[in-house]
């Protein structure tokens, strides 16, 4: 069997992550998403936000799971039996991160493979903190992030918009 992960920070979430999870779930049997409990960041989401967003999104895809994880990626995925880690590959400047990641990964997880999924060409310069940048100026973010995710960062920022 097939069984990956998607890690991430989802903060929020974009047609990109979007993108990448419905073309994983075409070709893995089983995807559980996880979203990172990360101790060193201060997202604008809590992870309850993250994930209650990510299991509307994707309440519709079968094969498709959400949790959250601490911790290291690798044992995240041993200790649900995963063998498989996905990743979307955006532009050039994506890849020397995601190649260090990989590689420690495996150094860490010999039988734990990354598997890299290049972007479709619409989310190349699509990220996270841009939509969140864009958000809080009051910028239009509707071709971006799923309309529950826009709906959310506009309420998170109604308060604090700079305008
Ligand atoms: O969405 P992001 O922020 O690009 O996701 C990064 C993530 C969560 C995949 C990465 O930070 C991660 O794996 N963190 C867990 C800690 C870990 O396993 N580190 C070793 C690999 S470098």
């Amino acid at each position: 069997m097939k069984f990956a992960i998607y890690p991430g920070s989802f903060d929020p979430t974009t047609n990109g992550h979007m993108d990448i999870i419905l073309r994983a779930a075409r070709f893995v049997d089983r995807l559980v998403v996880g979203v990172l409990e990360n101790p060193y960041k201060t997202p604008v989401f809590t992870t309850e936000e993250r994930v209650e967003q990510l299991k509307q999104l994707t309440s519709d895809i079968p094969n498709v799971e959400v949790m959250t994880f601490n911790g290291l990626t690798v044992d995240f995925a041993r200790s649900i039996g995963a063998n498989l880690i996905i990743r979307g590959l955006r532009a050039v400047t994506d890849f020397e991160y995601e190649f260090q990641m990989a590689l420690t990964n495996r150094n860490l997880a010999n039988e734990i493979e990354t598997l890299f999924i290049p972007t479709s060409a619409h989310c190349l310069y699509l990220s996270s903190s841009v939509v969140k940048e864009i958000a809080l100026f009051g910028g239009n973010i509707d071709d971006k992030v799923p309309v529950i995710i826009r709906d959310a960062l506009q309420a998170k920022y109604k308060d604090r918009r700079i305008k």
